[in-house]
């Protein structure tokens, strides 16, 4: 080759390699910017546990920027640089093997490896070791497909239960115990930890420090079944007295709204279109207390669910919370309607659907326990959880086929 088309080939070689690094670059800050503000991000950590497994995520991501941008670099100057340009031209000499090339391109990706390997099997181990001496015990019940919640520790705590809203106190080491008695769920809150599988018959823990006061969207990230793309959750971190008043208010039981819903005003009563639910639901400071909760009640089978697999939701407070049927709707007047007249229109396969079909509840009934459940707030209100415009106006789901 001359040397004049040489330099052509590599001048061609270094516009084309730059232009790629650039679209690269460009397509990372995109997903810096855009994705960022998801809310499944993994890229925009709000805790230290979380800010690791980025910290490796990123060490990754650069290491395979440079060797993808290196071997296409390459690549397009031996097509350039080699390729036939007439008829007539000989074939190049055929060769076979290079002993010296095959150990530095075993060598190299060995290198890599071991810089990526280091990083990751010692946060793995340091994130094992932060399960020890926590501030608070929170156990998570992975359920067909929402998720149960069981405040354990410290003592003022334990007792206290709920349905696919964790609300924690900021500034606390928060162990998670993971449990379930059906399939295998993962909990997973991308803006706060990795994933951590719930599986049958086996404890799992896992630490989350609440640096940051906001809320975290959550997702189950094991295919579990029919409605696993809607088993989702919200981790809400307040500020430690909020969550003291959240705490108190859980305890206190209904509130003096309640009392235009119930009988003769005993809001230690449910009302009477509640007899339906009270097999499942319990709503605390009222009779609504026979259901079963947590794993340890018979899970039956699939033909014959037994009450463990039942069991839905404690509904105390549930004006108070932001979605319903496990992050799936917005938490509106309409939107609960719609849930209580055919569940299984919003969410396939759910256990519910079993006892409530179109046409169960009457429409007088409906709106008694919409009214009635909206009312479950406490005396001083709910405390400050925005909606976030966009990712929790989920109002529109189409019915199922
Ligand atoms: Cu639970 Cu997927």
């Amino acid at each position: 080759m001359q040397p004049d088309s040489r330099r052509r080939v590599q001048r061609s070689t270094i516009r084309l390699v730059a232009a790629m690094t650039s679209g690269l670059l460009g397509l990372a800050a995109l997903h810096q910017t855009v994705l960022a503000d998801s809310p499944y991000s993994t890229i925009s950590p709000a805790s230290p546990q979380a800010d690791d497994i980025h910290g490796i995520y990123k060490l990754t991501f650069w290491l395979a920027l440079i060797v993808f941008v290196g071997v296409q670099a390459a690549l397009i100057y031996t097509v350039l640089r080699y390729r036939r340009r007439d008829e007539n031209e000989e074939r190049p000499e055929q060769t076979h093997g290079n002993p010296k090339l095959e150990v530095i391109w075993t060598i190299i990706p060995a290198i890599i490896l071991l810089v990526i390997f280091v990083p990751t099997v010692r946060t793995i181990y340091a994130q094992a070791d932060e399960i020890e001496n926590p501030d608070m015990v929170v156990e998570v019940y992975g359920k067909q497909w929402w998720w149960e919640i069981h405040y354990k520790e410290p003592e003022n705590l334990d007792g206290v239960v709920t349905g696919n809203e964790i609300r924690l106190p900021q500034g606390k080491r928060v162990l998670f115990r993971f449990y379930t008695n059906n399939v295998i769920h993962s909990f997973w809150v991308p803006q706060l930890s990795g994933k951590m599988d719930l599986i049958p018959g086996h404890e799992n823990e896992m630490a989350i420090d609440t640096e940051n006061v906001g809320y975290f969207f959550g997702q189950c990230a094991e295919f579990c079944g029919d409605s696993h793309a809607l088993m989702r959750f919200k981790v809400i971190i307040e500020p430690e007295e909020q969550f003291n008043q959240y705490i108190d208010d859980w305890r206190a039981g209904p509130s003096e709204a309640s009392a235009e819903y119930v009988q003769d005003g005993d809001i230690s009563q449910v009302p009477q279109a509640f007899g339906v639910c009270l097999a499942c639901h319990q709503v605390e400071g009222t009779n609504a207390t026979v259901a079963s909760e947590g794993i340890e009640q018979d899970p039956g089978t699939l033909d014959a669910p037994g009450a463990a697999r039942t069991a839905g939701p404690n509904l105390s407070l549930f004006g108070c919370r932001t979605t319903l049927a496990a992050g799936t709707l917005t938490n509106t007047p309409e939107n609960l309607a719609k849930w209580l007249q055919d569940p299984a229109s919003i969410k396939p396969g759910n256990y519910m659907a079993t006892v409530i079909q179109e046409g169960t509840l009457s429409e007088e009934q409906v709106q008694e326990l919409v009214g009635y459940l909206g009312s479950l707030v406490p005396e001083g209100g709910c405390g400050e959880i925005p909606l976030q415009p966009g990712i929790d106006e989920r109002v529109e789901v189409t019915d199922p086929e």
